[in-house]
């Protein structure tokens, strides 16, 4: 029987002493009563409270066979960890953070004059076909490279140079593209962008910027070199290579083309409304997923967006 019922039965029973009154002497009755009202209090008193926890229990009800704190069962569930790229990509920003980059982060989805116009891509322009990306039925664009993000930039740290300093910005963000996947190509990855303006911003301060960032990330001494490169919003554009550390599996011999870079094109300072005749800077983009490859001699770039846990638990 529960605590409620109990209460209920005693009240009952109570309620019976009450017809005593009449057979007791007149001078009797009143001491009776008033004992018999104090205990029909309490009785009632009694009854609410045990109504009140069980409702209270029905909120949320107490299992004292629940476990408590962290036995056995809880430490045998895998806990997840942090997605490789994730963390390189932590450690780029930081790298460039540390020589004085601000970090800000790229959208995932942007618009035609941000994917073209605002990097001097006019319409029917030719080199928009190597941009092959996805588009929402809205007429958004998953943008195809981390680019895009390059006159918000400009446009939100104009100030600084108008200040007597300088723009230094890179921008890590998640890219698409309309690719056939295979082992080095996939419709998801990772670049970062990287812009540096100022009065007399110069390509050899880029090659030393570029230089210093892959010797930092892999930790070695590196050979570099570029060749010549065509992107609508740099002029004179470049590709950049390192020579593949031995430490890394290099034989000495092969040159890894690490990012696409340049001066940037005066169009492009001018849509952003910074004046070309003063102002000059250097622009670079690059691969994340390629980068960190290379750091642990991944071969096949599908893995990163495969979600195999046999894959993430390595790291
Ligand atoms: N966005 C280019 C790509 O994905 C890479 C690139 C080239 C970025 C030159 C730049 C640049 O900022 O100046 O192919």
């Amino acid at each position: 029987m529960s605590d409620i019922d109990k209460i209920k039965q005693e009240l009952k029973k109570l309620n019976l002493e009450y017809a005593k009154i009449k057979d007791l002497a007149p001078e009797e009755r009143k001491d009776f009563g008033i004992k018999l009202n104090k205990k029909r209090e309490e009785l009632n008193r009694k009854l609410q409270e045990a109504i009140d926890s069980a409702e209270a229990g029905e909120v949320s009800p107490i299992d004292i066979t629940a476990p408590t704190g962290i036995n056995q069962d809880v430490k045998s569930i895998p806990r997840g960890t942090r997605h490789p790229l994730m963390t390189e990509l932590d450690k780029v920003a930081e790298i460039y953070n540390k020589m004085g980059f601000n970090v800000i982060e790229a959208q995932q989805l942007d618009d035609e004059y941000h994917m073209f116009e605002s990097l001097n891509f006019p319409e029917g322009h030719p080199a928009r076909d190597g941009y092959d990306t996805f588009r929402t039925e809205e007429g958004f664009i998953p943008p195809a490279h981390t680019s895009t993000m390059q006159h918000r930039a400009l446009k939100r740290f104009k100030s600084d140079l108008e200040n007597g300093g300088q723009i230094a910005v890179v921008i890590p963000g998640r890219v698409f593209r309309n690719e056939d996947v295979d082992a080095t190509h996939e419709h998801t990855f990772y670049q970062c962008e990287g812009i540096f303006v100022s009065k007399d911003a110069t390509l050899g301060q880029a090659l030393g910027v570029m230089k210093k960032f892959f010797e930092t990330y892999y930790g070695q001494e590196l050979n570099i070199k570029t060749q010549p490169g065509y992107f609508p919003f740099t002029e004179p554009s470049l590709e950049f290579l390192i020579e593949k550390p031995k430490s890394l599996g290099g034989k000495g011999d092969g040159w890894l083309e690490m990012l696409g870079m340049g001066m940037i094109h005066p169009n492009v300072l001018k849509m952003a409304g910074i004046d070309p005749t003063i102002y000059k800077g250097f622009a670079w983009g690059g691969g994340i997923d390629r980068l960190v490859m290379l750091k642990y001699g991944l071969t096949d770039v599908r893995y990163f967006e495969s979600g195999k846990l046999e894959f993430l638990e390595e790291f």
